[in-house]
């Protein structure tokens, strides 16, 4: 069998990413993987000097292209320091967010030109196993995220960059198989969990 096994969680602020790695993380470790938690921006050191920049609502870029090679700068130290390692050890990486918020954040809500992001994108040279699209209604993300207190660059944004992001989001799960949508709207934590392990233990039993 190959070694570790690379999964992303995706989706706007509060759709439910960081609660779901939680609780996947801690069944995963029960049955005996050895699970590495970990996110983008911000998974390394000066990942996390660049994390501070771009979510600091005071940030002020003067070329929107900047904001992407940020998040790729974070991206490479991130796989090269943190995730290749941690999958040649044959763990589980839980990482929240990665190249599909680039596409959904700089091309859907930024619109930058899809095949700068798509340079960007390939920079990184690598793609998840399996990715969870933690889907939610702006509305109802932004309102969960607003109960964590101020809302940083991103989400300070206007609600239709917020519906590009989620369009963005789900035409790449259509044109992904290995996107899988969890609509955490309807369904409670304890059931997106259930979801989200339902998918892993079926990727695992047939690699
Ligand atoms: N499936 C769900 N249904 C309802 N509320 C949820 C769900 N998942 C998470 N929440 C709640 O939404 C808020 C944001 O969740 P969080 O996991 O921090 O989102 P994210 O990491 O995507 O920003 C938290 O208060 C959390 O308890
Ligand atoms: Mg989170």
């Amino acid at each position: 069998m190959k070694k570790g096994l690379f999964v992303t969680f995706e989706g706007m602020e509060g759709s439910g990413k960081t609660t779901a790695i939680q609780a996947v993380a801690a069944f995963l470790t029960e049955q005996g993987h050895r699970v590495c938690i970990t996110r983008e921006p911000g998974g390394t050191p000066i990942g996390q000097e660049i994390r501070n920049w771009l979510l600091n609502p005071d940030s002020v870029l003067q070329d929107v292209r900047s904001e992407l090679l940020l998040f790729a700068a974070d991206r490479l130290e991130h796989i090269a320091g943190v995730i290749r390692p941690a999958l040649s050890r044959g763990e589980v990486v839980l990482c929240d967010r990665f190249t599909d918020s680039t596409l959904a954040y700089q091309v859907g809500g930024r619109g930058l030109d899809s095949d700068l992001v798509a340079y960007g994108i390939g920079l990184a040279g690598l793609v998840p196993d399996l990715t969870f699209l933690m889907d939610v209604s702006p509305e109802e993300g932004l309102r969960r995220a607003g109960k964590r207190g101020a809302l940083d660059r991103f989400e300070k944004e206007d609600m239709t960059f917020h519906h590009r992001v989620r369009d963005a989001y789900l035409a790449i799960a259509k044109r992904e198989s290995r996107v899988h949508v969890v609509d955490t709207e309807r369904l409670g934590p304890v059931d997106c969990v259930e979801r989200v392990l339902g998918v892993v233990d079926s990727f695992l039993s047939a690699s």
